[in-house]
């Protein structure tokens, strides 16, 4: 596999498992530096270690917009750089579920949430 995305730095939400997770998995492959955000749990944990060293954790949850905006606060204290920003966690709630703010779960955590992050890193991402 060629190294595509050398120096590429990259965050993903979600990188804990699922799609996010083989994503993750294959821009590591091709070089890049991937940072999956995730709720802390043994999930992840095992994520990471499957993921080796060219992969970071920032704790997230993404049903509270208070966690989104400490989110970005942690990656803009820590990294310097950022190159492509995926938008990847979502849940299909079978019942009615409201987030820490107050909105329905799936629009919060698959929509909001990720609105908010994106505002919060795009200057990071166009001024460098
Ligand atoms: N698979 C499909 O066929 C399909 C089809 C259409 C769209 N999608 C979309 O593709 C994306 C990935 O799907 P997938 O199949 O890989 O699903 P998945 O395996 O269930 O992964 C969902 C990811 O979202 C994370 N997540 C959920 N709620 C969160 C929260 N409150 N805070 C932080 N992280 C949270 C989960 O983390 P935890 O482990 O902490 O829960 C997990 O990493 C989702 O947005 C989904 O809506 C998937």
């Amino acid at each position: 596999m060629t190294h595509t995305m050398h120096g590429k730095k990259i965050l993903i939400t979600g990188g804990n498992s699922g799609i996010g997770f083989e994503t993750a998995k294959a821009l590591i492959a091709q070089g890049a530096a991937v940072v999956i955000a995730s709720r802390a749990s043994a999930k992840t944990d095992a994520a990471l270690t499957a993921l080796g060293p060219s992969a970071r954790h920032l704790a997230v949850d993404l049903s509270d917009l208070s966690s989104v905006r400490a989110l970005a606060d942690a990656y803009l204290a820590e990294y310097q750089q950022l190159d492509v920003l995926i938008n990847n966690a979502g849940l299909f709630p079978a019942k009615q579920q409201m987030t820490q703010q107050g909105f329905e779960m799936q629009f919060g955590v698959n929509h909001l949430s990720h609105f908010l992050l994106s505002q919060l890193l795009l200057p990071l991402m166009i001024h460098r």
